[in-house]
């Protein structure tokens, strides 16, 4: 087959000397694009990125803008959650949290997100040959969401064999601890 490549075209031919203008411009546009740049005031505020916003949208609320909360209700992400791809529980835990599967966003969305969470927020707590999650993954975890009612005993039971196996702090195991009973979150005070 041949390719028809739309300035070979005969309607394009007359259109040379319009793209002649348009390159003849181009420096001058770019020139301008970066005075613009250089000449708008510093302000401080930093752009967000597509990643970081969803997060903020998504995830930030329970779980706090630099991924800290207190540890009562919300467990932490900062500097922790890596741990969990210490093993193939603990990887799977992640993704099938309903928080997470339920996330209104594509498969590979929510693997750019997860893999945002664990491998910026979570640090060094990453293990050193943690794979980055794919789409593939986050599609077949989301197929097995957790339902269970146990979720807080069920996540003890993991962060107890990353201690044992993968040697991951005891703070690890801070949320949920100090819990009344599993409608702790929902009792008015
Ligand atoms: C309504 C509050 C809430 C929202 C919103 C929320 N989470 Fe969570 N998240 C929790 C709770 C509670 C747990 C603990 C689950 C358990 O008991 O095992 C948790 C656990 C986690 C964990 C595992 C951390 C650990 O130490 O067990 C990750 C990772 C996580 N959430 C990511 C997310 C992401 C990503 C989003 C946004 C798409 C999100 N969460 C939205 C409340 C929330």
């Amino acid at each position: 087959m041949r390719l028809r490549l739309p300035w070979r075209a005969a309607g394009w031919r007359r259109a040379g000397s319009f793209e002649a203008c348009l390159f003849a411009l181009l420096p001058g546009l770019l020139g301008l694009a970066a005075a613009q740049a250089a000449a708008s005031p510093d302000t401080g505020v930093r752009a967000l990125g597509r990643v970081e916003t969803r997060y903020l949208l998504r995830c930030g609320g329970c779980h706090g803008t630099q991924g800290r909360s207190p540890e009562t209700n919300v467990p932490s992400l900062s500097g922790q959650v890596g741990w969990f791809l210490c093993t193939a529980e603990g990887r799977s835990y992640l993704l099938r949290l309903p928080n997470v599967t339920r996330a209104p966003l594509s498969d590979a969305e929510l693997a750019e997100l997860m893999n945002w969470v664990v491998f910026r927020l979570g640090g060094a707590s990453v293990p050193a040959n943690a794979q980055p999650f794919t789409a593939e993954e986050v599609q077949a975890a989301r197929a097995r969401p957790l339902l269970s009612t146990t979720l807080v005993a069920d996540r003890q039971e993991i962060v107890s064999s990353l201690m044992q196996r993968c040697s991951a702090p005891a703070s690890l195991a801070a949320y949920g601890r100090n819990r009344g009973g599993g409608d702790a979150v929902l009792r008015v005070r």
